[in-house]
Formats: C-alpha cells, structure tokens, sequence
C-alpha cells in the first residue's frame, strides 16, 4: 500500500480548503485597520480613519439592559428567530421608525446585519444564481454572494450620478445575466448615496419586472443629513412580497461588537431563516437580544440627534476642506458617515492607484483609508468620519500633504 506525502496542505491535497472557500478574500476595511493598530503599536501616530464604526459609546441604557441580562441570569438558549418579546418590539420598530407592517412572525434576528445578510441569500440563492451588486458596494457582499453559491454580478459604479443607477440599467443587467435577486444598500456604503423616492420606486419596477428579489441593507437608515429621506423598497406598492429588509442599530447606538440584527421578510423567507439560524448559530446572542429590545424600546431622540450634529459638522469640514485640495473631489454623503473622495486626478498624473495611493497614505503619512477597488470604484478612497473632529484635522492635514507631494 502507498501512501501519499503526511505534510501535503497544498491546493492539490485533498486536505486543501475547497475551492469555493479560496475565492473568499479577507474584508479589506478589517485588514487596513490591523496595520493601522499594527503601526500604531509600534508608536506611530496613525490617523484610522479606516474602519466604519461609531466613536461614541453603545448608549448607556442599552448597554445595562445587557448587564442586568446577565445578572439575572438571562442568558440562556433562546429560540433561534430570537426572544419573542424582541421579534414583538422589531416589528413596532419597524412600523413607527419606517412605516414598515410587519407582524411579529415576520421578523427575525440575527447576528449582526452580516449575519442577516448570509442567512437571506443562503435561503434564496441556488447554485449559480447570479445576483446583482451595484458598485461601488459594501465590501462583503461578494463574498456573501459567493457563499450562499451564487454568482455576483457587478454593475460598474455612476459616480456622475451622484452613485445611483438608472433603473433602465438595472433591469438590462438583470435580464443579461438572469439575476435572482439584487442587494440594494441605501443610505450606502462607501458612497452615501440615498435614492430618492423616485428612483427607488423605479428600481422596484426594474427588480418586479424581471423578478428578482430585493436584499435591502437599511443599516445606516436613520443616518441621513440635508433633509435626506430613507425610502425602503418595502414600502413600496408591489415590492413587500420580494424584499427582505435588514435593519438594525450597529451603526446609529454603536451596537457593532454587541453582533445583533434584524431582518423583515415575508413569513416563509422568515420560517427557512430560523430553520438555517438554528443549524449554524443556534440564536443570536441572548444578552446582545436585550440590549437590542431596550434600544427599540427606548430609541432615545436626543441622544441620536446630539450624534447627528456631530456628523453634520464633521461631513461639513470634510466637504469644505476635502474640496480645497487641488485634484482631490468629495460629492457630498446624504447618509451614512464615509467620505468617499475621488482622487483619479493625482492617480492618473502619478501612475498609481488607488491601492498604492492608500499604501502611500498609510506608509508614508500615518493616515489609513480603504482604496475604493476594495468597493468595485477604483481611483477613490473611502474615508470615515465616525471619528473624532481632531482625527479628522489631522487626516485632512495629512490628506493635503500627500496631495500637494511631488
Ligand atoms: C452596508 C453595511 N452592511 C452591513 C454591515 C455590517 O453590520 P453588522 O456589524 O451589523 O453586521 C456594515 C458594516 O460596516 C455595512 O457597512
């Protein structure tokens, strides 16, 4: 009998990853803010404007509503859907935050909005559905695509549109490829671009007319600025029955590392969701499950709006200062908190990137930022404001030294 070489792990062994696993890349937010941390360790005065989460605090009502969990000894397994107190309070939220009617068996929650998004594409993609992304997108949505066994399909970016593309678009793209469904992401992510009312409505039409689902990320919904509305397609005449919405408040009450969610759908999504839930999570969290019911309970107003003010004003430094740097253009966010700065001028000038140019920013003058590739828009650079005004002097500073560099 032969046997085969013992230390064999290469990609030719048949104890190799397989191969839908190796097409899965690492999020490149998370690898720029690991050498950011990594730089900063060794003493550098790194400038992070990497990583898209809240500097303020989860607010200190809904973090003790997780402390009081635990003291009371709640914090055992709950039904893989979630509390059925939360899927009660997700459904209220959802009808007083965005005129959304969902009854409580038409809600679930899930780890975090990614873990939302995995269990509704493991629940409507078949092997080799192609699925329609709108570039630029959120950094994980082709990996979660790919996944659940699908097929993303990219639709390049329209930055002269203000980022939002045409429904006409839309639906030549997803009758090209046969797309089952299409991820929308509005207020966006890097771009901050927020559809109008009209344009949402005419990319409904688009999905309805070639059938696809509609996977709306709503995460940043209440971050809007200018007088800014969030229209989810749900609401939308004829769109409920196709959309599953994902919602929540990682990123409003920095419920990032608390890994809770919700998602609405139509009940048999829902009921396929909690069977998938129940087999790779078990539940959601169940101490995270009651900060998540104290945040819907208690949406605290004016603590949301003192965080707004701060956006607004650092957006409006962003845009004053960001658009006075010679071959550098910022079109103004209505949502989220990114700055997603245009820097094709110097890139073309220099021969580079925007990958090298992020090197170069974080190498050469401390300051991390995600190159737009990293979102399907190459020759930009994504730069978050969730961060401190004096973080932000300090990247715009740095900014304008790379910029102005021979
Ligand atoms: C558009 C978008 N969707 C989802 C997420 C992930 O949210 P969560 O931390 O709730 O999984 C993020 C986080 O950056 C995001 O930007």
């Amino acid at each position: 009998m032969t046997t085969g070489p013992s230390s064999a792990t290469g990609p030719s062994s048949g104890l190799a990853p397989n191969a839908r696993s190796r097409r899965i890349e690492a999020s490149a937010t998370l690898s720029i803010s690991a050498r950011a941390a990594e730089l900063a360790a060794q003493g550098h005065d790194v400038v992070s404007l990497g990583a898209g989460e809240p500097d303020a605090p989860t607010p200190a009502p809904i973090a003790r509503a997780g402390i009081h969990a635990i003291e009371r000894g709640d914090y055992r397994y709950t039904a893989a859907a979630g509390t059925a107190a939360l899927r009660r309070a997700g459904a209220r939220w959802f009808g007083t935050a965005f005129g959304l009617d969902y009854d409580h068996d038409e809600v679930m929650v899930c780890a975090g909005a990614k873990g939302a998004l995995h269990m509704a594409l493991a629940a409507i993609v078949e092997p080799g559905d192609p699925v329609l992304l709108l570039a630029p997108y959120w950094v994980s949505y082709p990996a979660l695509v790919s996944i659940a066994g699908g097929e993303p399909i990219v639709l390049p970016p329209v930055p002269e549109q203000g980022f939002v593309h045409d429904a006409a678009a839309i639906e030549r793209a997803a009758r090209e490829h046969g797309c089952k469904g299409i991820v929308l992401n509005f207020p966006n992510n890097p771009s901050g671009a927020v559809a109008t009312r009209a344009q949402m409505q005419a990319i409904v039409e688009a999905a309805i007319a070639t059938d696809m689902w509609i996977l709306s990320d709503e995460i940043y919904a209440t971050l809007l600025y200018d007088g800014a509305e969030h229209i989810s397609p749900a609401s939308l005449p004829g769109a409920r029955e196709r959309t599953i919405v994902v919602n929540g408040f990682t990123k409003s009450h920095t419920l990032t590392g608390w890994r809770v969610s919700f998602m609405a759908a139509p009940k048999p999504i829902i009921e396929v969701c909690a069977r998938i839930q129940s087999q790779v999570l078990g539940n959601p969290c169940t101490i995270s499950q009651a900060a998540m019911l104290a945040a819907c309970e208690q949406p605290l107003p004016e603590e949301h709006a003192m965080r707004m003010r701060q956006f607004e004003e650092r957006r409006a430094f962003l845009l004053h200062e960001i658009n006075r740097i010679p071959g550098l253009r910022l079109q103004a966010p209505m949502g989220s908190f990114y700055a997603l700065v245009d820097i094709r001028q110097l890139c073309d000038e220099r021969g580079i990137d925007d990958v090298a140019a992020c090197e170069q920013l974080l190498e050469q003058h401390l300051l991390a930022g995600v190159p737009g590739s990293a979102f399907a828009i190459p020759g930009f650079v994504r730069l978050s404001y969730a961060a401190a005004m004096e973080q932000l002097e300090k990247g715009v500073d740095r900014l304008r030294a790379w910029a102005e560099q021979a």
